[in-house]
């Protein structure tokens, strides 16, 4: 689903709106910056002319000071041939939970946020601190403005008589020193948000309609952006030995699948792959340890480790990424059937291990188990990193501001912290260990994929090391940051995209070239 904007960059010379002139120049609304205390560049101020004396007597009465977050709404401003005047605050917000860099994605957000239904405007970006890289800056900002106009309203056959605009794609312009540098910048930043845009509609899409084998249709869409798909179906996993994943898949009505995305962007088509492994189950019920009904209707959102590696390699692909990459998912729906699978089943999974089930609610790991054996063993990749939401238990330890970090290489694990904070994705890394491991141990197979009623996202996790060898391996628990978290600036969605910001940056600061 295509957001509904559409982005321009322009000359600053050319942004100052004028009643005569080229037609379509007047009207719409007009955003500029100003920092603390309304301080305001000077080509802003000249574009504003008269007007900024308009700007300082209703800043003084809304009592606007520039804080970043707040904003002056200006309707008709006299002396301005534009419909609306909106003056946006960048000033830092004091404290320390201020971030380190000036986040001009959130920034772009913000814009967005107060454009929502406006047909046409023009964004005078001149900031009041000049950045080190305005061009940059501003392609920041067009990021954070398609994350933010993403709307999911495909099922909505009625529409409100005041959303009559929403249908019609708003035209930005935003005005810059040199648009062609802002523009060729905003390119790579276009295919991040349309990955993350495609990640978000993937988790929002309902149950009935995104299952197994529709969901690996979707993901046969990014073929025309050179991805290699391939699609595995049940024969073929039953020939691989994907036992655990298929026992999780058996009493759905609908067929397992597992889906393996290439992209072969770097130079030597010989180096190494980096690979993401996603846990992509369409609805968990919990299966025959059935979930509780209250807020069941959420499991639809259970392949949003998935879908973030679909994004991922549709942004890698669309910004043709220097990188060889592999992406490779376990699409299953877990539910309750006379055929389901059963506490205290034994499966042997792809890798040769035996596995006493003891929840089928912890279904998450068994996906997980089979697809990476898979890709380490096929693939022999540079590392491994799967997202899922995999347990109840990261939301209570972390909440949804970081998703849990598991990893037995810290090098990535540094690397993974430092992009969190540079792209605002956080992750926090906990502990894995000999004790935790022991818990699984079982009675009547190799292991039992369960832990304790304590440390839940950590015996999680240590279930799925079992199922990797030497290769440097992160895992991200993504239950409390995929979806149903709290809106943002950049995203008003309910699944969020989480991740795709992330791993692309993981990719270009450290894998290309
Ligand atoms: N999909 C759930 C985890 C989850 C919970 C995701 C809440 C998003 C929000 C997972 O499959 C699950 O059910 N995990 C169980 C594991 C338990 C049975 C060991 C859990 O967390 O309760
Ligand atoms: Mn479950
Ligand atoms: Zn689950």
């Amino acid at each position: 689903m295509a957001e509904p904007v559409q982005i321009e960059f322009v000359a600053l010379k050319d942004a100052a709106p004028t009643s005569k002139g080229k037609s379509g120049k007047g009207g719409g609304t007009l955003v500029v910056l100003a920092g603390a205390d309304l301080a305001m560049s000077e080509v802003t101020r000249s574009i504003l002319g008269d007007a900024v004396e308009l700007v300082t007597r209703a800043a003084g009465t809304a009592k606007f000071k520039g804080r970043s977050g707040s904003v002056l709404d200006l309707i008709a401003p006299t002396g301005l041939p534009v419909d609306r005047l909106l003056v946006l605050g960048t000033a830092k917000k004091p404290g320390k939970d201020a971030p380190a860099a000036p986040d001009y994605v959130s920034l772009g957000g913000a814009i967005m946020g107060k454009l929502d239904g406006v047909a046409r405007a023009t964004v005078v970006f001149d900031l009041p601190e000049t950045p080190e890289a305005p061009e940059q800056a501003a392609a920041d900002a067009s990021l954070g403005m398609r994350l933010r106009a993403y709307k999911f309203d495909l099922y909505k056959t009625k529409k409100k008589d005041d959303d009559e605009k929403s249908d019609v794609a708003s035209r930005v312009a935003i005005a810059v020193q040199d648009p062609s540098a802002a523009k060729r910048e905003a390119r790579s930043r276009e295919a991040v948000a349309d990955g993350v845009n495609f990640a978000r509609t993937l988790v929002n899409e309902p149950p009935n309609v995104l299952y197994p084998a529709a969901f690996a249709d979707r993901v046969k869409e990014l073929e025309k952006l050179g991805v290699e798909v391939e699609i595995l179906d049940e024969k073929a996993l039953h020939k691989l030995g994907m036992r655990a994943l298929l026992g999780v898949g058996q009493g759905s009505e609908f067929e397992s699948r597992v889906a393996i995305m290439r992209w072969n962007g770097a130079k030597n088509a010989k180096t190494k792959p980096i690979a993401f492994v996603g846990k992509g189950v369409c609805f968990d019920t919990g299966g025959i340890s059935i979930k509780p009904a209250a807020g069941m209707e959420d499991m639809k959102g259970d392949m949003a480790g998935a879908a973030c590696v679909v994004g991922l390699m549709h942004a890698l692909a669309a910004r043709k990424a220097k990188v060889n990459a592999i992406g490779a998912i376990g699409i299953v729906e877990n539910m309750p059937d006379g055929k389901a699978q059963r506490p205290g089943d034994i499966v042997k999974a792809m890798s040769g291990q035996t596995i006493e089930i003891i929840n089928t609610d912890a279904e998450g790991r068994l996906v997980l188990a089979d697809v990476l054996w898979y890709v380490q063993d096929k693939y022999k990749p540079q590392f491994m990193i799967d997202l899922a939401t995999l347990t109840g238990a990261i939301l209570v330890a972390l909440g949804s501001e970081y998703a849990g970090l598991f990893s037995n290489d810290d090098e990535l694990s540094t690397r993974l912290t430092d992009v969190g904070a540079a792209t605002g994705e956080k992750v926090w890394r906990m502990p894995l260990g000999a004790a935790y491991d022991k818990l699984l141990d079982s009675k009547f197979a190799d292991m039992k994929h369960v832990g304790g009623r304590h440390a839940g996202s950590i015996t999680a996790a240590q279930f799925l090391q079992r199922f990797v060898n030497d290769v440097p391996w992160a895992h991200l628990d993504i239950a409390g940051t995929g979806m149903a978290s709290p809106t943002t600036d950049i995203n008003q969605s309910w699944g969020s995209g989480w991740g795709v910001r992330l791993l692309d940056r993981l990719v270009s600061d450290h894998y290309e070239g």
